[in-house]
């Protein structure tokens, strides 16, 4: 495999809950052959040795814009989303994001070589790009940040992947539970649940994981979070990490459900409204 093959793998892990890897390998069987069939590339799942529930699942792409495609296929995004009803997926190569100019310039400027200013990467995320009349996005659809690449038929089930991470939180001192699913532009969904810590002081909540993993992963681009709480009253996000939230995500769509209903969605810029962020810097 030579470097430019590298550039367009995909590589997931795989957890499947446990007595469901009868309905994985037949999901992955039929994501097979779509991505063969339909010339998207191709795609194999490898067992982890030594965790027996453990999969990696690795898509080579047979190029950028088929990756693409497939990720704006409905049928491929039903599967998907399927198999985030019964495995945990954490994404670790994803091979098809291409570079933002933008953002390149923007790295650029934090490193001193454009503009002496101390501005970091916030501005590109609300920058007005002005889209012709046309192109504007209206209601649901009207987000600050780039276009999603998801319909909402067969759309990722965000909440169902939030309930799953959290079954890991680690919460002795509290007893309370949460857990949070974020989506990135491409489609990936990355996962936290809260971790407590014997200092109390320490605890890092759900939904601060979720994004620092994602930041660790090199993603940049968000569109939604899940947070989800064993609770019937709507938990929405505490103020810390709706302040981290917003800094790298912007305007964010936030959806609130306990175990088994959802409990309302919101836009972040309704819950922090008159924000403190890298533009006043
Ligand atoms: N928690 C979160 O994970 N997210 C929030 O937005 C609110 C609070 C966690 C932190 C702590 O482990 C427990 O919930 C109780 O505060």
């Amino acid at each position: 495999m030579d470097e430019s093959d590298l550039g367009r793998l995909s590589v997931s892990i795989v957890d499947v809950a446990d007595g469901r890897e009868a309905e994985f390998h037949e999901l992955s069987k039929t994501l097979r052959t779509i991505l063969e069939s339909r010339g998207y590339g191709r795609f194999a799942t490898f067992r982890d040795e030594a965790v027996p529930t453990r999969y990696y699942a690795v898509r080579q792409w047979d190029s950028t814009a088929a990756a693409e495609t497939c990720h704006r296929d409905v049928d491929v995004q039903k599967l998907t989303s399927k198999m985030y009803q019964i495995a945990r997926v954490t994404h670790v190569v994803n091979g098809v994001r291409r570079p933002d100019p933008l953002r390149l310039m923007l790295d650029d400027r934090r490193t001193g070589g454009v503009e002496p200013d101390r501005r970091a990467g916030f501005d590109r995320r609300v920058a007005d790009q002005g889209a012709p009349e046309g192109e504007r996005r209206n209601h649901r659809d009207r987000r600050l940040g780039p276009r999603r690449l998801r319909a909402s038929a067969g759309e990722v089930d965000l909440v169902a992947a939030a309930r799953r991470a959290r079954e890991h939180a680690d919460a002795a001192f509290s007893r309370f539970k949460v857990g949070a699913a974020l989506e990135t532009a491409d489609g990936a969904v990355i996962t936290g649940c809260n971790i407590e810590n014997a200092t109390y002081g320490l605890t890092m909540c759900a939904e601060r994981v979720a994004i620092f993993k994602a930041l660790s992963e090199g993603h940049r681009v968000f569109t939604r979070i899940a947070i989800v709480v064993d609770s019937e009253r709507p938990t929405p996000p505490c103020g810390a990490c709706r302040q981290v939230l917003w800094e790298f995500g912007g305007n964010l769509e936030v959806q609130l459900a306990n175990l088994s209903q959802a409990k309302g969605t919101h836009r972040l810029k309704d819950l922090l409204p008159l924000p403190f962020d890298a533009r006043l810097l």
